[in-house]
């Protein structure tokens, strides 16, 4: 089910947001040049450090804490090629954002 988190507007294009839905933190990017936004798991895979002090540059989100990076088109881990995030399916209605949760966990790379 597609929970209603924010308006489009607060997340510009190159830009990424947290969000809260259904008791998930998600991470809210619209990466340069895609055709629509992403949802991603908002805690680290590393540790569960939640990423709202994380950088993104448009394309690459970067944890504080120890500077794993993953491309916010996919998902995919850039450095080290440990562990992906977990992806939401996004809809985005009369500028409003919707996210659905069901079925989805964060994941997190082997201790
Ligand atoms: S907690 Fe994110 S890289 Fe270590």
């Amino acid at each position: 089910m597609f929970t209603r988190v924010c308006k489009a507007e607060t997340v510009p294009e190159g830009g990424m947001r947290l969000v809260i839905a259904d008791n998930h933190l998600i991470v809210l990017a619209w990466p340069d040049n895609a055709e629509e936004m992403k949802a991603f798991q908002g805690v680290c895979p590393h540790s569960n450090t939640p990423l709202n002090e994380a950088e993104f540059d448009g394309t690459i989100i970067t944890c504080p804490l120890h500077y794993w990076t993953w491309d916010l088109n996919s998902g995919d881990p850039v450095e080290p090629q440990e562990c992906p995030l977990a992806q939401y399916p996004v809809k985005v209605e009369d500028g409003v954002v919707y996210i659905d949760t069901e079925g989805v966990t964060p994941l997190f790379a082997a201790p």
